[in-house]
């Protein structure tokens, strides 16, 4: 019996061409293409088909993608009435699980496939903008098909277009995001599809998993962090307050990144522009101040990717409980890569547990006991 790994810490459990999390040089790849080089420059919709057809799309290959995943934005009909019945206090990661999964039902054992990546990648947006307008008794606002994924996110959620800078800024974190190595959300989506299930039983797998605040749901507890602090001057001593209660700072520390999180050099460059483009400095300053902290307290423990993109998030007047969902909406483009990968050359994924209970114990029948 091999030896228990807790964690399943340095375990190789798959082979991908999709994306190089290299830990120890600080670098996210995509098929080939270094991340902090393209962050800035690529569409999320560039990164999709990058993903599931293999290479950079050409100019109409990218125009074709940008019309078929516009055009599949709306939900069906089961969708659309189940999203209707949830309850308007419900946490919108939960709204997402159970709508994707209704979208499922007439798609039982199906194989996993491009069309159905495209239509649940093009309606998660269409799902969350409307449960949030309805929880504010506003109607929802119909998609618009002539802007990208970013910036009709954006539009369905206020009614209004964002400003170029906004939709910018929300691209570059679509592409940041949408897919990194075996993370744990990207791992109980393999687990689901290699059993021979469907796309949509893995996708509702992965967002549960990534709900969990070890996972993407440390975005949201790090601005519940920043609003706590509220004042750049008081980060030093709430932050070492914390570290002597052994409480875990949320953005912070990584399973395979032994140096700075990519993803995060390029979020705090974000933060600071946006904050000063808006007048919201303040987050951008806090959450240098707790970094600044962290380093001399902690200084193996490095900002991740949810930490500055809470700040960025706020000062785009996101709301707090969207910024995990929109960390599923961009990566819903790697796990549906991901689970493409694994159906084409499939293994059921079934490790082993090291039993430690009591070796063996005579049964005593119930009323002797
Ligand atoms: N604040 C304080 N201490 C920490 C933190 C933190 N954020 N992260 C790790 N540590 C300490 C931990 O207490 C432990 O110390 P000790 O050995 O003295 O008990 C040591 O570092 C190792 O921690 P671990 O939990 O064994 O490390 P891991 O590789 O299992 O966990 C992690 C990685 C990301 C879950 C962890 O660093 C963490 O809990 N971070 C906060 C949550 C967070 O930001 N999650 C987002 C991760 S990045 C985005 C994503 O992929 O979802």
């Amino acid at each position: 019996m091999p030896d228990y790994v807790p964690g399943l810490e340095g375990i190789v459990a798959a082979q991908t061409e999709i994306s190089l999390v290299d830990g120890a040089n600080g670098r996210l790849v995509y098929r080939g293409y270094v991340i902090a080089d393209l962050a800035e420059e690529m569409s999320f919709e560039e990164v999709a088909h990058l993903f599931w057809f293999g290479h950079l799309p050409n100019r109409p290959e990218l125009d074709g993608l940008a019309a078929e995943l516009s055009g599949s934005r709306s939900l069906t009909q089961a969708a659309a009435a189940a999203l209707d019945a949830l309850p308007k206090d419900a946490d919108p990661m939960d709204v997402l699980r159970s709508v994707v999964s209704v979208q499922g039902v007439r798609h039982r054992l199906e194989k996993p496939n491009v069309p159905a990546a495209i239509h649940v990648t093009a309606s998660f947006p269409t799902v969350l903008a409307a449960f949030h307008r309805r929880r504010q008794g506003l109607d929802p606002v119909k998609p618009r098909p002539e802007l990208g994924h970013a910036a009709n996110y954006l539009y369905m959620l206020t009614g209004t277009e964002a400003s170029p800078d906004l939709v910018r800024a929300l691209n570059t974190y679509l592409v940041l995001l949408a897919d990194h190595g075996m993370n744990a959300s990207t791992f109980s989506a393999r687990v689901t599809i290699a059993t021979l299930s469907d796309m949509y039983s893995a996708i509702t797998s992965a967002i549960g998993t990534l709900k969990g605040p070890l996972h993407g749901g440390a975005n949201e507890r790090v601005m519940e962090t920043l609003l706590e602090i509220g004042e750049a001057d008081r980060a030093r001593d709430m932050i070492n307050a914390k570290l002597k209660q052994h409480e875990r700072v949320m953005g912070f520390g990584h399973r395979v990144y032994k140096t700075e999180d990519p993803r995060a050099t390029i979020l705090r460059r974000h933060s600071e522009a946006l904050g000063r483009r808006t007048g919201q400095l303040k987050w951008y300053e806090i959450s240098r101040e707790v970094e600044k902290t962290m380093r001399e307290d902690k200084p193996d423990l490095y900002p991740n990717v949810d930490f500055y993109s809470a700040s960025v998030y706020h000062m785009m007047g996101i709301p707090i409980d969207q910024f995990t969902p929109i960390f599923a909406i961009s990566r819903m483009a790697g796990w549906t890569a991901q689970l493409l990968e694994q159906y084409a050359n499939n293994r059921l994924i079934r490790p082993e547990s090291e039993y430690v209970g009591p070796p063996s114990l005579k049964y005593v029948p119930i009323d002797k006991r």
